[in-house]
């Protein structure tokens, strides 16, 4: 049966993904499938833009015919001669006999070699920024060579400033129904596989790809259709900026990675030891790897995230540890440059991987190696701590942290936060379950499109649901707000209650989510359509979907909040110890411990006065 997916009025996706090829190109494990794009556009003339894997091929046929509806196909573009995508070429010329093939001369050439049909009679072959008029549309072909074969172009359509990018842009990962990039948590389900993808299967030939990033820039592009993996059609520049940074060979972060290659488990001791004293100077998310348990093109891939690379291998035949070997081949094949390395070697007789490593990393252009070879002899003894301890401090000194956080009252008065002002709003959310906090971070961004934001605590049981959904509603409240509401939404955990029980104020919106009804001047639908990670927060960006307004009275502010709903300490308690002045919540000791948060509103130290 077709599984077709129309992307615009009149392109259509008719690819299909493979969810049980183990290895990609043979060689790249892909637990979660991959996915072969190919797309129709239904003009005056019919075009198909690719063709797919011959191990999807008959749900790709099923989809042309469903989508051509009986019309001849006209045209077959073909972007990249790689057998992914045109291993199904020849079947389309068979059930299609009077298709005309559009491609470059090297692609001519490719077709003669992996087919026997007669290419000649029926190719149309273009070069730069040729167009071909099908009615509305206009395509215009745009060389990407080594992007990532010889012969691999782009399509520009100019009507609707589309580009079909080839294998620019793509990533492993199936399709899970989720077309659009927008669709799905991009950044945590496939950034990973993108990355992975594009720096082992086109991170050599980051010149080319910067060779075309220059030309993508000097076109307006609404929407990026890749051969692999879901279409772009927001956030575009984001997805670009990871290509800047990966083709340039910038490190994506400041990050270190240690890749240790151990027989015995006395290098991976050292490895050990070497990320928890990086641990120790505040270095953050250090990545650690077994390169016997690692794929190389997992190593590879975090090899381009990270700003700084330890390897330690044990000396194995003389050698270099053989899946240390393997891992560092493929990483000089992939051109890895602007790296801080340092080098830890181990051996019992003979150590010598050190200075192969060192040899092998040396022919790459533009790194640091920052040490000395750290030389192990069968395992670390106490007297060589010393040697660990300068190697991490120059890792330490030469990674760009965080600046630590300023606690200097001097300079930094929490009350001055007090004097923003801020609405107060209901954030509701459903995963299953509705449920909903209590926010004071709501802020229109833009104004076309409407975009909001809201930053929700990782904490709250709301920030969870949208997390997972990307869908939310926010409620204004009004000045009528009592404090029983601000105890419903905010004093309680939504994992443990049930904070719409008893609560029939309420009414759904189109996405299916509550809205407040009682003290509520208008609700906002959002949208995500990104995440930003600030560590005790997230702060998503979010399409205005909704929007009504339902009431004319004044917006709550947090200054009346404080001066008219929330009770006054006194009146809450006869307590001893510290009131929260966010929610009121008396924690009964002498002294605050540090760090201390506040159980109901998740407010710090700061919030907190004595009674
Ligand atoms: Fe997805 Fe270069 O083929």
């Amino acid at each position: 049966m077709y599984n077709v997916k129309q992307i615009t009025s009149d392109m259509y996706w008719v690819g299909a993904s493979d969810r049980r090829l183990a290895l990609f190109e043979n060689v790249y494990p892909i637990p979660r499938g991959v996915s072969y794009n190919a797309y129709v556009l239904l003009d005056e003339k019919t075009v198909l833009l690719d063709t797919v894997d011959r191990s999807v091929s008959d749900l790709f046929f099923e989809n042309l015919e469903h989508v051509l509806g009986g019309r001849k196909l006209d045209y077959l573009v073909v972007n990249h001669m790689e057998p992914d995508h045109c291993g199904t070429v020849e079947d389309v010329v068979r059930r299609h006999p009077e298709v005309k093939i559009v491609c470059n001369a090297k692609t001519v050439q490719m077709i003669k070699q992996f087919f026997s049909f007669d290419i000649d009679s029926r190719a149309v072959i273009v070069d730069e920024m040729d167009t071909l008029c099908t009615g509305r549309h206009t395509l215009a072909f745009v060389m990407a060579p080594m992007v990532h074969w010889p012969e691999a172009m782009v399509t520009y359509d100019a009507t609707d400033k589309i580009l079909y990018s080839a294998d620019a842009f793509g990533t492993f990962g199936a399709i899970n129904g989720n077309i659009f990039a927008d669709e799905v948590n991009f950044e945590t389900e496939y950034l990973d596989d993108a990355r992975r993808y594009y720096t082992n299967i086109v991170g050599k030939y980051g010149n080319q790809v910067q060779a075309l990033l220059r030309k993508a820039a000097t076109i307006e592009i609404g929407m990026i259709c890749p051969l692999h993996g879901p279409i772009w059609r927001k956030n575009i520049g984001w997805f670009i900026d990871k290509y800047i940074k990966w083709s340039t060979y910038t490190p994506e972060e400041n990050a270190v990675m240690i890749a240790y290659g151990s027989i015995y488990g006395n290098t991976e001791n050292v490895a050990n030891i070497i990320a928890s004293k990086l641990a120790d100077k505040g270095i953050r998310n250090i990545k650690l790897y077994d390169v016997s348990m690692t794929h190389p093109s997992v190593i590879v891939a975090e090899a381009f995230r990270c700003s700084h690379l330890v390897f330690a291998s044990a000396t194995y035949n003389a050698g270099i540890f053989v899946t240390m070997e393997t891992a560092l081949h493929d990483i000089v094949a992939h051109n890895l440059q602007n790296r801080t390395i340092a080098i830890v070697e181990n051996g019992t007789w003979a150590p010598n991987s050190g200075n192969l490593m060192r040899g092998l990393l040396g022919t790459l252009k533009n790194n640091t190696i920052i040490n000395d070879t750290l030389t192990i002899n069968s395992s670390l003894k106490e007297d060589q701590l010393a040697q660990v301890d300068e190697l991490v401090n120059a890792i330490a000194a030469t990674i760009k942290t965080e600046e630590p956080i300023v606690h200097d009252d001097k300079k930094v008065e929490p009350n001055a936060m007090f004097k923003l002002s801020y609405g107060l709003f209901v954030l509701t959310a459903n995963d299953g379950k509705d449920n909903g906090c209590i926010i004071n971070t709501v802020t229109q961004i833009t104004d076309t499109p409407k975009r909001i934001s809201i930053a929700v605590n990782k904490a709250n049981h709301t920030h969870d649901q949208i997390m997972k959904t990307g869908l939310f509603n926010v409620s204004v409240l009004t000045n009528d707000a009592t404090f029983d509401l601000f105890e419903r939404f905010g004093f309680q955990s939504g994992r443990d209650n049930d904070k719409f029980e008893g609560f029939e104020s309420v009414e759904r919106s189109e996405n299916g989510l509550y809205y407040v009804t009682k003290a509520a001047n208008a609700f906002i639908s959002g949208k995500v359509i990104q995440t930003i990670d600030f560590e005790t927060h997230t702060v998503f960006i979010a399409d205005v979907t909704e929007a009504k307004v339902l009431a004319n009275a004044p917006s709550l502010t947090y200054a009346y909040y404080f001066d008219h709903v929330k009770p006054k300490p006194a009146a809450l308690t006869e307590q001893k110890g510290w009131v929260c002045k966010i929610c009121g919540y008396v924690h009964e000791a002498e002294e605050l411990p540090e760090g201390y948060i506040c159980p109901l509103c998740k407010h710090g130290v700061e919030d907190f006065e004595k009674l």
